[in-house]
């Protein structure tokens, strides 16, 4: 670092000596100290003696000077050389210089002061002139500075001004000036050092020959413009050149390659009040293409500031580069370069800024990157990179800003990141893992933005403690664990989302989040109400709580006065805010609230009076013991889930007329349940809700959904999403409903993977099955299949292995060999069930067929047939529908049935994870679609 500030000092001085140089040849002496010849106190005649008073009086005729600086000064009574502002020459009572920098004068400019023939140096720099530039300037034939930047003139630049031949610096830059730049501006401009011209509106293209007889130029700022075409080769002829700023216009065609040929650049940018190093070749807006020489022509040894974003560069990152020993900012972003990111990056010492986004880099990242010290910045977001992020970004101490957005990265976030305060961008990755504690003690950390990677576990709570942070997102991963109960430490937070996970809890009761303004947390598993203080916060403009459990009144007020149905919906239980389509929350019945539980579905649901089927988990029924009320004895339901009572009633108390279907500790019922809201929600005990939770979280599109449950201790039930067309049982196993063709059993196969690989891997615990079998697979009206009963064995008897003693004959045949025999369940002993079913769906026999006796499963008969008999293990009917030889259906058939045998072998280390057999099912639909 101290060289990289050795550096940067010895600039800015080598400019005050080129100043004071300048000052002194225009043989200005400041004002004070200056001799004149002019008699002090003579009253009035000396000022009108001099032919400059008049154009003088004319300038200050013109504007209105608010703060009074000219008005007690500039009297004819007093001689003009001693005017504030105002500087004579040695000899003559002739005005040399006037310089107001900075103050408010708020006018235009006379053209009267074309006659101050003796002015040297005009500086006006930010004193809120308007109007245009008069054109009489360009009669001023002994002009050394023209500063007028900083103010609001308009109209074009007089072509006059390049009859000024004496002129060295020339500062127009921040005014609205428009048009093109006159071809005559340096004609004559031989002594010209400095020409800045950047942040107007200036168009057309830059003339060809502007710079052809300015040898002396080593400073041209062009930049925010809107001129057009190409970069005149002029410009890389100009020996001296050490800045060059074009950024932000519309140029276009090739950089001509002799401008990175330019031993002396180095760049200097007039930023605020001290001289800082930048240099622009071209930046945003241009549209400069071709490639940047990458070997040998590349030659800018003196460089520090390089930016080159927003082009169409293509090709590798010049390796010409690193024959840059002092460069501090590397801006290639947005081009189309095509490359690995460079190892030799790692060798420039001073790198502070680094920005290498929206190109096509590959590769990963390097871990020599740990090696620059300096940087502070590091942006390679928007490639093509790969890997995990190294470790070694962690020895960047300096590090502020690190935006690796839009990547393929993956593998966790590393532990260390250096003193990150601005901006932790990682989104859009595949990250996985947890965000790592020592984040939390980035103190001066702005924004954190994590989110759309596959990031889990819960969120530390020291995140939430980080009083700088400004906007943090973690959106769209796996996130789970409670809500911290004390957000108010995120002082500055203006956005806060945390949508898309699986957080729990409720919504803290209060946080003095006062700058905050948009809150998402949509869909998670948030439960509880919406605390009233929401409506309090007042900057939230933006709310977005739908898809939760949430319950309860919509409070009123603050941002709920403008909220809409969307960031609500999704919330079983949500009452009031009857404009937006909820229910009114209606009063407890006061008389007997004993009697009347009722359900709360969603509302749509609610008021469709929807047909819901009803599994009823049902240990030992007491039916006797169920009073006048409808509750047994043993009630001690206080929350709000579905009542034994509402069950009885709406499967006619459990009529045999009604069973869906019947298992050794199961019946299922269809129900139709007339549902009422209570809204006065009592403290819930969640006891069963608890256990509950892994099924109720478990979304996906082929599994059933829970929508409630209902429990009690005698007596367990789940309401369950009702399913019309019935389980895979049927087509497979009678012959009634016609059959189903092969490409229809691969995607119920796939749909059921599917559905197990997000049970196994895709929820934040792991769920298992325990009881797949075709029974379980349950068709909606579109004929998706829908894997149902998942978790109940862990949900109702605490475990998969008590299954083993309640075991059902039917279901045996499903199970494992170490799970049947050792009770040792696990997710391969699901994956062995789901491969039975699979052999069962291709050959329409079950695994308890009375074929298969003694040592015969269904499992060593298919493998007795693989490969080349496989048509003899084909479910008949498939066989008929098949148009080729037996040797081309063998072919085809061996994959899947490959797979099932893969699934089911005896040991549970040989059989796939469910996330492989997903991928190899698409492969084999794919391949399937391709042949036929
Ligand atoms: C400036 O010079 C022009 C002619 O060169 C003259 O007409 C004008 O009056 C002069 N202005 C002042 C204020 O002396
Ligand atoms: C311009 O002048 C005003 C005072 O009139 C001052 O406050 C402001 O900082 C100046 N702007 C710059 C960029 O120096
Ligand atoms: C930029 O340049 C490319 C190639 O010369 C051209 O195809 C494209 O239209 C240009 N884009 C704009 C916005 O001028
Ligand atoms: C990184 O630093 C180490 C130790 O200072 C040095 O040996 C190595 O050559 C450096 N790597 C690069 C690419 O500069
Ligand atoms: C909301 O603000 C009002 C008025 O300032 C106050 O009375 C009320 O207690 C606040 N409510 C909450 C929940 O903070
Ligand atoms: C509601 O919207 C109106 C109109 O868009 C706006 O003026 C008002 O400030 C908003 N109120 C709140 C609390 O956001």
């Amino acid at each position: 670092m101290t060289t990289t500030a050795t550096v940067r000092v010895v600039t800015p001085l080598l400019l005050a000596v080129s100043l004071t140089a300048l000052l002194a040849a225009t043989d200005v002496v400041p004002s004070s100290t200056s001799p004149t010849t002019a008699a002090p106190s003579s009253p009035s005649i000396n000022g009108t003696s001099s032919t400059d008073l008049g154009p003088l009086l004319a300038f200050k005729a013109q504007i209105s000077d608010p703060l009074g600086v000219l008005a007690s000064s500039w009297t004819t009574n007093v001689s003009i050389c001693h005017w504030a502002r105002v500087s004579c020459g040695h000899r003559r009572p002739r005005v040399t210089a006037l310089e107001l920098p900075d103050v408010p004068l708020q006018g235009e400019l006379t053209s009267h002061l074309g006659n101050l023939s003796f002015l040297s140096v005009l500086d006006l720099t930010n004193t809120s002139l308007v109007g245009s530039i008069p054109a009489s300037l360009g009669r001023l034939r002994r002009l050394r500075s023209l500063l007028l930047s900083e103010n609001g003139l308009s109209g074009a630049i007089p072509p006059s001004i390049g009859n000024v031949n004496e002129l060295e610096l020339l500062n127009l830059g921040s005014n609205n000036l428009s048009e093109g730049i006159p071809p005559e501006l340096m004609q004559n401009q031989g002594s010209l050092l400095m020409i800045a011209l950047h942040v107007n509106d200036l168009s057309g293209h830059i003339p060809p020959n502007l710079f052809n007889n300015t040898p002396l130029m080593w400073f041209i700022n062009l930049g925010n413009n809107s001129l057009s075409g190409p970069i005149p080769h002029s410009v890389a002829s100009l020996p001296l050149l050490e800045y060059l700023n074009l950024r932000g216009n519309h140029l276009s065609g090739v950089v001509p390659s002799a401008a990175f040929n330019m031993s002396r650049l180095q760049g200097l940018v007039l930023t605020q009040n001290s001289w800082s190093l930048t240099l622009s070749i071209n930046s945003n807006k241009n549209n400069l293409t071709g490639p940047i020489p990458a070997n040998g022509s590349f030659n800018l040894p003196m460089g520090n500031t390089f930016s080159f974003s927003g082009n169409n560069f293509a090709g590798r990152i010049p390796v010409g580069l690193s024959a840059c020993p002092y460069l501090q900012t590397l801006s290639i972003s947005y081009n189309y370069f095509v490359d690995v990111v460079p190892t030799w990056l790692a060798q420039l010492a001073y790198l502070d800024e680094l920005f290498l986004g929206g190109n096509y880099l590959n590769g990963s990242i390097p871990a020599v990157f740990g090696n620059l010290t300096s940087l502070t910045s590091l942006d390679l977001s928007s490639n093509n990179l790969a890997g995990e992020i190294p470790a070694e970004l962690g020895l960047l101490e300096n590090l502020t800003y690190l935006h690796l957005t839009s990547n393929q990265l993956t593998g966790p976030i590393p532990s260390s990141l250096g003193n990150l305060s601005q901006r932790l961008d990682l989104h859009a990755n595949k990250l996985f893992g947890p965000i790592p504690d020592s984040i939390g003690n980035l103190s001066e950390l702005e924004n954190i933005i994590l989110s759309n990677n596959q990031l889990n576990s819960g969120i530390p709570v020291s995140l939430f403690q980080l009083g700088k942070l400004i906007q943090l997102n973690l959106s769209h991963n796996s996130f789970a664990g409670t809500l911290p109960n004390d957000l108010s430490g995120l002082k500055q937070a203006d956005t806060i989302d945390l949508s898309s996970n699986v957080l729990l809890g409720s919504i803290p009761e209060s946080f003095e989040l006062t700058s905050l303004t948009t809150l998402d947390l949509s869909s998670n598993d948030i439960s509880g109400t919406i605390p009233k203080f929401l409506a309090n916060l007042t900057y939230l403009t933006a709310l977005n709580l739908s898809y939760n459990r949430l319950e309860g009144q919509i409070p009123e007020g603050g941002v709920f006065s403008n909220i809409t149905s969307e960031s609500l919906i999704g919330n079983a239980a949500l009452c009031g805010a009857s404009k937006l389509g909820f229910s009114p929350c209606l009063q407890k019945s006061h008389s007997n609230s004993r009697l009347l539980k009722f359900l709360i579905l969603a509302v749509t649901i609610a008021f469709v009076s929807a047909l819901i089927c009803i599994f009823l988990m049902i240990r030992r029924r007491h039916k006797n013991n169920i009073d006048a009320s409808g509750q047994t004895p043993g009630d001690v339901m206080n929350h709000t889930v579905v009542t034994y009572h509402d069950l009885v009633r709406a499967t006619d108390n459990f009529s045999n007329d009604n069973p869906l279907g019947v298992g050794s500790f199961r019946k299922v019922f269809k129900g139709q349940l007339s549902t009422v809201l209570d809204m006065q929600l009592e403290e819930a005990t969640r006891s069963f809700d608890a256990e509950c939770h892994a099924l109720r979280m478990a979304r996906h599109r082929n599994l059933i959904k829970v929508l409630n449950t209902c429990s009690n201790m005698d007596f367990k039930a789940l309401v369950l999403q009702y399913m019309p067309n019935g389980s895979l049982e049927m087509p497979l196993h009678s012959d009634s409903r016609g059959h189903l063709g092969f490409h229809q059993r691969l995607d119920i196969i796939i749909d059921v993977s599917m559905a197990m690989e997000y049970l196994h891997h895709g929820h934040y615990e792991v769920v298992l099955h325990c009881d797949l079998k075709p029974s379980n697979v349950l068709f909606d009206e579109n004929m998706t299949a829908h894997v149902a009963d998942f978790g109940i064995a862990k949900l109702l008897l605490g475990d998969c292995n008590s299954m083993i003693s309640a075991s059902m004959p039917g279901t045996l045949g499903y199970m494992a060999p170490e799970y049947g025999s050792l009770g040792k369940a696990s997710r391969k002993s699901d994956v062995f069930s789901f491969g039975i079913m699979l052999l069962e769906v291709f050959t329409a026999k079950r695994p308890k067929d009375p074929m298969f006796v003694g040592e015969r499963s269904i499992r060593q008969w298919v493998h007795q047939a693989y490969p080349s008999k496989l048509s003899s293990v084909l479910d008949n009917r498939l066989l008929q529908d098949a148009t080729s030889s037996t040797c081309e259906l063998n072919y085809f058939l061996s994959p899947i049935f490959e797979l099932g045998l893969l699934c089911t072998c005896d040991s549970p280390d040989q059989r796939m994870r469910m996330s492989n057999v997903v991928v190899t099912l698409k492969k084999m639909k794919n391949s399937y679609a391709k042949s036929t």
